[in-house]
């Protein structure tokens, strides 16, 4: 459950308009930032996630949106890396299943993908990138391991969260929740890094 922000809390634009991520960082980072999204700058373009790497994609769309705001911008590029199918979806998570973001295909597919496969372990991994006037200021990033399950459960969270059971539990990420999904995926791992970085500089 997320706190309203202190009314002096730094303000932290995240560079995107996923809504499920901003509220997973909203809740990690609690009060004491000011956690707003692309949404609220609709000046702001549509950044094409063009690269090939997380660190590309996510530099792309922290300097993208830093340039059409002041104050600090933090992106997230993240995906899922699947062993038997030699990293796929990876980068190219949010389009796996044929149609951008389209999670209920990306699931479909995945399934499909790992009928019959071993093994089963696989990753989140999230790239951050923190960015000031259109300069990148520093990059950040976080996995958390586990293995896949063959039907999904639970309707919390968003993309493959259903089909993902982290390493330590014996539920999916959509069956445990945002408290403990928040504390140890990969988006939170990456994101204290981003605020012991902004801590520092004060
Ligand atoms: P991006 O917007 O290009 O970073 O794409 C991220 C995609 O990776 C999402 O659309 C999901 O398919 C997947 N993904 C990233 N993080 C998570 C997560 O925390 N849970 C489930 N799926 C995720």
């Amino acid at each position: 459950m997320s706190l309203p922000p202190r009314s002096h809390a730094p303000r932290l634009v995240i560079a995107t308009r996923n809504a499920h991520k901003t509220a997973e960082i909203r809740d990690v980072l609690g009060e004491d930032f000011e956690v707003l999204d692309a949404t609220a700058f609709p000046d702001c373009p549509e950044i094409e996630e063009i690269g090939t790497t997380f660190l590309e994609n996510a530099r792309l769309k922290a300097l993208g949106i830093s340039r059409c705001l002041q104050g600090w911008v933090l992106s997230d590029d993240s995906g899922l890396e699947v062993d038997a199918l030699d990293g796929a979806p990876g980068v190219y998570s949010s389009s796996y299943g044929g149609e951008e973001g389209n999670h209920a295909l990306n699931n479909q597919r995945l399934m499909r993908e790992m009928k019959g496969k071993s093994p089963r372990t696989a990753r989140f991994r999230c790239t951050m990138v923190l960015a000031r006037d259109g300069r990148e200021e520093a990059h950040f990033s976080g996995t958390v391991e586990g293995h896949l399950i063959g039907e999904m459960r639970g309707s919390q969270g968003f993309g493959y969260d259903p089909l993902f059971i982290p390493d330590g539990h014996k539920k999916t990420f959509a069956e445990l929740g945002p408290e403990i999904k928040s504390g140890l995926s990969h988006r939170a791992r990456a994101l204290r890094q981003a605020v012991d970085f902004l801590t520092q500089r004060g």
